[in-house]
């Protein structure tokens, strides 16, 4: 049974705020000391740090807002130039949900955030933690805003034993309890950068912690085993045939996903799918492969191998090269709102995954030998 240290609260949060006033990181998103956040700023970077690190997303914040500076030009852009600035950060129904909310906002709203959870938790891609995390910080509200670097705090805090995978709501309705009755957001902010400049995963810097007095295994050797987590599975490995088909131009054919799934709305090298057994591959209807024939065409399958890792599995990559001389008898059987051949000098123009940008990097060599 975990004792509560309730006779701590108020030195647990305040020692925080201290800590922070003095730690704080700087961030473009953030507002200064004393100045009142900007909600299009909090809601933004809400959406690009739900499954990015902080490093990555600055440079990405910092290009949309000088592109949509507010959520009503936000509203008016086109999703696929979205998409385009989007590229690299991955997630892609992020960007589809940014634009639908920031429609919803523009004209619903007249471009103000909704300040209740209930309006915030009704608009696209805003859950449980984004909403918490722009009434804490946009409206400086209390709210119990919980990310894995808070459940790595709390954890600690009281030397939880259960696995993390088991002790979400225990954590979250400690946390509750600690909340202070003023800065709220900041409260919630210093939560967040302790658990990335001090108590962070593997060598957390107790020696200089704001919590050390009063934290359950603060400056033992035992801080970092917490959260304590349940045995990790292998991650799954899938398996894609991709195809790179250059016209006499020098243009590569391109088709766009399509609108939900993995990587929503991006620009990709056609495949023929991702089979989570590599003989499917080979047994696929798409590709004869005893002729090696794909959309009518001879293929060249190339010897190197290229991975790339997902959240969920690990994906296995094979290219196969082509020319074609007259791509016109091509596109006549193929749907040209998705597909189309695009020249070099207008790649930066696409929605690239990371994924696309890999294989595409790995063809350059390929390319000096003028296949
Ligand atoms: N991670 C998620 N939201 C954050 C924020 N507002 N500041 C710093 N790190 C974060």
């Amino acid at each position: 049974m975990i004792q509560l240290k309730k006779n701590n609260y108020k030195t647990f949060s305040n020692s925080l705020l201290s800590w922070y006033d003095l730690n704080r990181r700087i961030l473009p998103w953030r507002a200064p000391p004393g100045e009142i956040s900007n909600p299009y700023f909090v809601y933004l970077s809400e959406i690009m740090l739900q499954q990015t690190v902080v490093k990555t997303v600055i440079p990405y914040f910092l290009k949309f807002v000088r592109k949509w500076p507010d959520i009503n030009a936000l509203a008016k852009a086109k999703l696929h130039e979205i998409n385009s600035y989007w590229a690299g950060l991955g997630y892609y129904s992020r960007a589809k949900n940014l634009h639908e909310t920031a429609k919803i906002i523009s004209n619903k709203y007249d471009g103000f955030f909704p300040t209740d959870k209930n309006s915030l938790i009704a608009l696209p891609g805003i859950g449980e933690y984004t909403s918490s995390a722009i009434i804490a910080i946009a409206f400086d509200r209390k709210s119990n805003v919980i990310d894995g670097n808070v459940e790595r705090v709390f954890s600690r805090f009281y030397a939880v034993k259960k696995p993390i995978e088991e002790s979400k709501i225990f954590i979250k309705n400690i946390a509750e309890k600690h909340l202070p009755d003023q800065r709220h957001g900041d409260y919630a902010q210093a939560l967040m950068d302790l658990g990335s400049l001090i108590c962070i995963p593997k060598s957390p810097r107790c020696t200089i912690c704001p919590l050390l007095a009063i934290c359950d295994v603060g400056g033992s050797t035992r801080a970092k085993q917490y959260p304590i987590k349940l045995p990790k599975k292998e991650k799954e490995e899938r398996y894609g045939l991709f195809f790179y088909l250059k016209n006499k131009d020098g243009a590569v054919l391109f088709k766009t996903n399509k609108s939900s799934g993995l990587l929503a709305n991006m620009d990709m090298l056609p495949s023929i799918g991702w089979y989570e057994d590599s003989n499917r591959l080979k047994s696929s209807p798409k590709f004869n492969k005893k002729k090696h024939e794909f959309l009518g065409l001879k293929w060249k399958i190339l010897d190197q191998n290229l991975v790339h890792i997902f959240t969920h599995f690990k994906l296995n990559c094979t290219v196969a090269i082509a020319t074609i001389n007259d791509e016109n008898e091509l596109l006549i059987d193929l749907d040209k709102s998705i597909y189309r051949f695009v020249q070099k000098k207008n790649m930066n123009d696409l929605a690239l995954p990371s994924l696309t940008k890999k294989i595409l990097n790995s063809l350059k060599k390929h390319e000096s030998l003028n296949f």
